[in-house]
């Protein structure tokens, strides 16, 4: 039986009981050392002289000959494997023409059941193993029928075409469904697809603070080009965004990032970015959350209306609640992980690890494929820490609360020395952010 089975395998050749040219074995790693004694007592204690075959060494492209020696000589492929996750091997053998016998698991139950080219075994049962090959190897005709149907079953479903075809197939089918009615849509009337540049702020004590730098900085907003998005990005919930947006009259932003970060609109039609929501989802655990702060002292509940899907809020009383590091150990002595956000002192606000301001402006970059220094952020306190510190263009109003001062010093922050509206306006024109957009590494390079 076994002169009709090559057995492959990556390190030498042992044609004769005298094991000529095997110098190089003792150069190999300890694992591979193991392996290699275990097939030569084998070979040993069955006295399989010259019955066995391994290369010497081979590379990549001897691999695709060795399967078709095996093939000429009317081989089978064997993965006796205990667990196979996708089984590359088993394709590149049917790919040339070798039944296969392999470990009824993951990938070969895949691909012999779709091939049809082969048998699937219990890897712990040598005996079992032992009949399929040789039920195989005896029968010419059916060996002939397996090693056809490999070779045509392989290009139908494991080629790059066929895998292209089906996941165009796939991706086709959601465009349908859900993204077509929630994404596709938007696109369609919004303008986001098209932008080239983005411009977001914080609300409070940002956009307004100050109505003459506002009116200022609105008039500016009316007179940028279509391709500059315009978004808000605030701790309010969206309700509570439009009203203020309405009582200033400021243009209705192209995207609405609310309660924190948590979630995200667009456009006139307010649409959820749904995709998001799901995305933060990931390890939240409220009631947790809330049972856990309750043991601590200076935290109070803020009203039922600031409280979202994804975020917690409190009103924090300075001289009695714990400092941030003191609460985030504590939730994980209660193996709670999320993020802890304290703004301008009086309010802490907890979210999942997933969730922030910075987190969305990152998200909607990528999502609407807009490049860091396109995106030009504006702020002035603890919640718009981690949008400002990111690679978008931060701008850090004069009035900002103390919890933005460890941002000093930070790349791609600048600390404007003018106040809420003001400050944007001014930070626009220090990255020259309507022309051509100037990074403050290319300012530190021009002084030195
Ligand atoms: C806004 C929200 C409040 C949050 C605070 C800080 O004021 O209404 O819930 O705690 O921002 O992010
Ligand atoms: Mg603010």
């Amino acid at each position: 039986m076994f002169d009709s089975i090559p057995i492959l395998s990556k390190l030498f050749f042992i044609p004769s009981r005298r094991f000529p040219g095997i110098t190089g074995i003792g150069k190999i790693n300890p694992g591979a050392r193991r392996v290699l004694f275990n097939i030569l007592y084998l070979i040993d204690k069955y006295d399989l002289y010259g019955r066995v075959a391994y290369p010497k060494d081979h590379t990549a492209a001897d691999v695709a000959e060795m399967y078709r020696i095996a093939a000429r000589r009317k081989g089978v492929f064997v993965n006796p494997a205990l667990t196979e996750p996708f089984g590359l091997t088993l394709l590149e053998a049917a790919a040339c023409g070798l039944p296969l016998v392999a470990t009824n698991d993951g990938g070969p139950r895949d691909i012999i059941g779709n091939c049809r080219n082969g048998e699937l075994v219990d890897p712990l049962d040598a005996a079992g193993i032992g009949d399929r090959i040789e039920d195989m190897i005896c029968n010419q005709e059916r060996w002939r029928q397996l090693s056809k149907n490999g070779l045509q079953g392989v290009k139908k479903y494991f080629s790059w075409r066929s895998h292209v075809k089906s996941y165009l197939n796939s991706i086709g089918k959601i465009n349908k469904k859900r993204y077509f009615r929630h994404n596709v849509l938007i696109q369609r009337k919004s303008r986001l697809p098209t932008l080239d540049r983005l411009l977001i702020s914080d609300i409070d004590n940002t956009l307004i603070g100050d109505d003459n730098g506002l009116d200022q900085l609105v008039d500016l907003l009316k007179r940028t080009p279509k391709s500059i998005g315009f978004g808000i990005a605030t701790g309010r919930r969206l309700e509570s965004a439009l009203e203020i947006l309405n009582a200033y009259h400021i243009p209705l932003p192209d995207i609405f990032i609310t309660s924190v970060g948590t979630e995200i609109h667009y456009g006139a039609a307010r649409v959820e970015d749904r995709t998001w929501r799901h995305h933060l989802n990931y390890f939240w655990h409220p009631e947790k959350i809330r049972a856990a702060i309750r043991e601590l002292p200076g935290l109070s509940l803020q009203p039922e209306r600031d409280q979202r899907r994804f975020k917690i809020s409190y009103y924090l009383d300075g001289k009695k609640a714990p400092g941030k590091r003191t609460i985030v150990r504590h939730l994980r002595r209660h193996h709670i992980r999320a993020e802890v956000i304290h703004s301008h002192g009086r309010y802490l606000d907890i979210l999942p690890i997933r969730a922030s301001k910075g987190y969305a402006v990152r998200y909607l970059g990528i999502k609407w494929n807009l490049p860091t220094e396109h995106i030009l952020v504006s702020g002035d306190s603890g919640n718009d820490a981690d949008m400002l510190s990111g690679d978008v263009l931060g701008v850090v109003v004069a009035n900002y609360s103390p919890e933005l001062r460890r941002l000093q010093g930070k790349p791609r922050i600048y600390f404007s020395e003018k106040p809420y509206a003001w400050g944007i306006i001014d930070g626009i024109e220090y990255y020259d952010f309507l022309g051509n957009v100037k990074l403050q590494e290319v300012d530190l390079d021009q002084t030195a």
